[in-house]
């Protein structure tokens, strides 16, 4: 499938996850303190606890249930309970391509050599959760859900999807500069509400 937009960096600032699904897997997406993003499947390697739960600290990210820590690669680099030890290798969480780019945390759970999409001249302004399938959504919008697309006479607005189930989607709406961002939230609104009804 490639690169899909999994979020904007604005909604996870430096030290904190978050959990996303992306075509029906769970992630945890964290951005390390100094702004580095990663995606992990959403399963710490110990007891399976969600790592989404966890905690920021630094370049690690900390599992809440026994606080092992991952660095950035997602081999376990602590264990509280043996401080002394250094863990093996093989303990590790399972890490997706990440990328953020214009704003956008592009992730791909497949390996890619390409880049993230182009996003044009524009800036991310907001997400919205749409109640219909990634299909629905397709045909709704004539296209078949390239990573982003373009929609409005104008061009000007810009919405990488997010497949998350068979019934559901993230959009996620970006918008060339000087759109006011209250309007262009509003459009995808009724945008959502358009598409919700035929779906329906
Ligand atoms: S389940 Fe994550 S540290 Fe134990």
């Amino acid at each position: 499938m490639g690169w899909i937009a999994g979020g904007l960096c604005a909604d996870v600032p430096p030290g904190t996850v978050v959990p996303i699904c992306v075509d029906g897997v769970d992630l945890a997406v964290w951005c390390s303190q100094k702004g580095t993003f990663s995606a992990w499947g959403d399963r710490c390697p110990h007891r399976g606890m969600r790592l989404s739960h966890g905690f920021v600290r630094g370049e690690t990210l900390s599992c809440i249930y026994h606080g092992w820590q991952y660095d950035e690669a997602g081999s376990c680099a602590y264990i509280p309970a043996h401080p002394a030890l250094t863990p093996p290798k093989t303990i590790c969480a399972k890490s997706y391509l990440c990328s953020a780019k214009d704003g956008v945390i592009w992730v791909s759970l497949t390996e890619t050599t390409k880049e993230p999409p182009d996003i044009g001249n524009r800036k991310p302004v907001r997400s919205l959760p749409f109640d219909c399938s990634p299909g629905d959504l397709g045909r709704l919008l004539k296209t078949n859900l390239h990573p982003v697309i373009v929609v409005g006479g104008s061009s000007d607005l810009a919405l990488a999807v997010q497949p998350v189930s068979d019934r559901t989607c993230m959009v996620h709406a970006l918008a060339a500069e000087g759109h006011d961002p209250k309007a262009v939230s509003r459009q995808l609104e009724d945008m959502r509400r358009a598409f919700e009804e035929q779906a329906a």
